[in-house]
């Protein structure tokens, strides 16, 4: 199955470092296919280009997070960007594993291969998240039992975006199943639009398997809308014994001045300036 990496990033100048660095991980990993979804209203055309140098199997679309959740006290980070990395899935793909992975983190490759057979959930350790160091589910006899985290909030998933994979027939099912509600919408827009009704399904059913707007309950609210129980995640990375993904922060970079900045975007001094 191929692994659809949705990937929220941002305009600022530690993004193309980002970028570069997650990309060179992706290249080891057979069978990928690279979801780009830029918080910008218009979408940057050095990171198309360099995006395109990675020979990467890639799509790059500008998510811009509406206002009204900008102003916001806590902003909800990268959220309309994977609600559109899932729109664009539904749209376009009906087999394979989807996976939220954030452009700052640091991945070891052999990730991917713990979450290309997963059926419905599958879950694994994430490091540095919190004082504690680590979050991840409890196995006990190869069963999800609880949660270990530092921070449980009211949530019934305590993890971390990192730290799950989903299989995109089961992310489509469980949209199908929502029928009722979605062909009132469905029926209306295909008889306007005129789209065959495969398409339907995933163009214009529901957003009801969707992550919230509401920072720290990203992930247990995508993971609810799921309808799942802890007896459906599937374990990975030994039982959950191993960390293959940490949630690293990378410093803020103090901005450039203005002419300098567009350059310091680049690693690659043969991009054009604009
Ligand atoms: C933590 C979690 O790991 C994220 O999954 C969660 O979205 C985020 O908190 C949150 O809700 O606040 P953290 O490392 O604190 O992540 O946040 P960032 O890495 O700065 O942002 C998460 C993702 O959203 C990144 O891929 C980043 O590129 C993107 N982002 C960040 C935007 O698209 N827009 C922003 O304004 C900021
Ligand atoms: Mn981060």
């Amino acid at each position: 199955p191929v692994i659809y990496v949705v990937t929220p990033t941002y305009p600022r100048p530690t993004q193309i470092p980002e970028l570069v660095r997650f990309a060179q991980t992706l290249m080891t990993v057979p069978n990928v296919f690279w979801i780009v979804a830029e918080d910008a209203p218009i979408l940057n055309i050095r990171v198309a280009t360099y995006l395109n140098s990675t020979g990467l199997p890639h799509t790059y679309i500008a998510a811009p997070m509406p206002e009204k959740h900008r102003k916001k006290k806590v902003i909800p980070k990268g959220v309309s960007n994977r609600r559109a990395g899932i729109d664009w899935i539904r749209r376009h793909v009906e087999d394979g594993v989807m996976y939220f992975a954030d452009d700052d983190n640091s991945y070891d490759r052999r990730i991917f291969e713990e979450m290309r057979w997963t059926k419905k959930v599958s879950m694994w350790p994430v490091g540095l998240v919190t004082h504690l160091g680590v979050s991840s589910p409890v196995v006990i006899d190869g069963r999800v039992i609880g949660f270990y985290d530092g921070w449980f909030g009211a949530r019934k998933f305590p993890v971390d975006m990192a730290g799950f994979a989903v299989g995109i027939p089961f992310l489509l099912t469980v949209a199908r199943l929502r029928r009722p509600e979605v062909t009132r919408t469905g029926k209306f827009a295909h008889h306007r639009s005129g789209v065959r009704s495969s398409d339907r399904d995933y163009r214009l059913l529901m957003h009801k398997a969707e992550m919230p707007y509401r920072a720290g309950y990203e992930e247990d609210g995508f993971l609810q809308s799921l309808k799942i129980s802890k007896a459906d995640i599937e374990p990975k990375a030994s039982g959950c014994t191993k960390i293959y993904v940490w949630h690293t922060k990378t410093q803020a970079a103090r901005p450039a001045p203005t002419i300098a900045r567009n350059r310091t975007h680049f690693s690659d001094s043969n991009l054009p300036s604009l």
